[in-house]
């Protein structure tokens, strides 16, 4: 569906998230004709361009097209930004009506806040009174537009700031017009657990600790974080990647079957199963040179890795642990699910030497489903081995399958709700994260390039 027309407002347009992933996704949506009419409004605290921001983000757009860019420019603006000045929202208010009247376009808006969330109730305040954003809390209000405001990860930094930021927006917006992302939840692989789940006779009735022995989230990364050592020091590994994506992924798989497939049920079920969610053990690990980077503080403890065991108080499973595993500066970049049978008995003479089936969902870097199952060896023996079933995504979809920002702004353009975790889902993570760090866990250091903290050094 194309929009009828929209305008964007980008805050954060100078930043590296701005850079790597949403100016080539507006590049995208503006190339393959989704965008058609629009304005594109940069905004960011220090002097810079249109132009300079699409330079900045060459690197990033893989089939880069000028004419494609001129387009942009041609309907855009950059606006220089102090966020805690009101007087400056009230000059971006009038600069972006202006610019509207001018291309045609009914004031349909999208904010979307790529700053550190610091800045997110500001942002939403000065908006809203310099008419930016409309109030739309009261539901008998008719409007022919609509304002949406997009949060990136991590809002908030504990639960109390969360509940804060979120008490501070809800007086000036409706629930409706907020949208807290989570990329991982606009990856295709990720959108398909729930689907795959529950569309399919063959996973459902296996799906609970009579059948499943252990379900393990991994999350690896190779880079190290030398780029975002602030961020970092504040966040560390279970602020940035456990609290949200990581713990989405854990409901999708674990959460009670919704009651329809629409992202407000899916949403409900999620919440519902995180909060049966508890913490039971693990550790961290901190990846050696990690103290050396310029910025982060002398004998720091942030964590770079964590190795965390959740147990989930229900009927469907009790005793099956879920395994996190996640870290930074490590020999692969890599995120799959991997949902681990029980053994079958093995009706052989001989050993079944893959007795355990495997269900495994890959996010990244390759996108699909792999599901290994024992077959019989050649010849006219009887021996088995493991085999795989495989759903690879980019095999069929490649190239064409739409980047995680791309699907983001679309859902957001469309009033669709999938990407958005519900207030209570937020909630309840960061109650989790906040079990995790009361325990005090033990942590190790590890060398880059490697597989994190070893046995022995443990
Ligand atoms: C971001 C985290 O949300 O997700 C980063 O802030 C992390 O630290 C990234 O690298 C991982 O996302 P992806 O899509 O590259 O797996």
């Amino acid at each position: 569906m194309n929009p009828s027309d929209c305008t964007i407002i980008l805050f954060g347009a100078t930043g590296d998230l701005a850079r790597r992933k949403l100016i080539p996704a507006i590049y995208k949506l503006i190339k393959s004709g989704y965008l058609k009419k629009f304005l594109f409004v940069g905004v960011a605290l220090e002097e810079s361009s249109l132009v300079q921001i699409f330079e900045g983000a060459r690197e990033f757009i893989d089939d880069y097209d000028q004419s494609v860019i001129d387009q942009c420019i041609s309907c855009g603006c950059y606006e220089q930004l102090d966020i805690t000045n009101q007087e400056n929202f009230v000059r971006l208010s009038k600069r972006v009506i202006e610019l509207e009247t001018t291309l045609g376009l009914s004031g349909n808006r999208l904010v979307y806040c790529a700053v550190p969330s610091q800045f997110f109730v500001p942002i939403a305040q000065h908006a809203t009174a310099a008419g930016i954003l409309t109030c739309r809390k009261n539901k008998n209000e008719k409007s022919e537009s609509w304002q949406r405001i997009v949060f990136e990860k991590p809002f908030g930094h504990d639960l109390d700031s969360a509940e804060s930021m979120h008490q501070q927006l809800t007086k000036c917006l409706s629930d409706k017009q907020i949208y807290i992302i989570d990329h991982y939840l606009a990856k295709e692989i990720v959108g398909n657990i729930a689907l795959v789940r529950f569309t399919n006779r063959i996973f459902e009735p296996l799906w609970n600790k009579e059948n499943i022995e252990s379900v393990t989230i991994t999350l690896n990364e190779k880079l190290d974080v030398s780029m975002r050592v602030g961020f970092f020091e504040k966040f560390g590994v279970l602020k940035d990647v456990v609290q949200n994506h990581m713990f989405q992924l854990l409901a999708l798989v674990g959460m009670e079957e919704p009651e329809s497939l629409t992202s407000d049920a899916i949403g409900i079920a999620k919440a519902e199963l995180l909060e049966k969610v508890a913490f039971k053990t693990g550790y961290l690990g901190q990846y050696e040179g990690y103290l050396q980077h310029q910025g982060v503080e002398q004998g720091s403890k942030v964590a770079t890795y964590a190795n965390l065991e959740f147990e989930i108080d229900n009927e469907r499973w009790h005793g099956v642990p879920f395994r996190l595993i996640t870290g930074k500066c490590l020999k692969e970049k890599e995120t799959v699910i991997k949902i681990k049978f029980k053994p079958v008995k093995c009706l052989l003479t001989k050993s079944c030497p893959s007795d355990q089936n495997e269900l495994r969902i890959s996010i990244v870097p390759r996108a699909g489903f792999a599901l290994e199952l024992n077959a019989k060896k050649l010849g006219n023996g009887n021996e088995v081995m493991p085999v795989e079933m495989e759903y690879c995504h980019e095999c069929i979809y490649g190239l064409y399958t739409p980047l995680a920002y791309e699907t983001i702004l679309q859902e957001v353009i469309e009033g669709m709700r999938s990407i958005s975790v519900s207030f209570d889902e937020l909630i309840t993570s960061w109650k989790l994260i906040s079990q995790v760090e009361q325990v005090g866990l033990a942590m190790y250091p590890y060398p880059c390039g490697g597989d994190g903290p070893l046995k022995e050094n443990k």
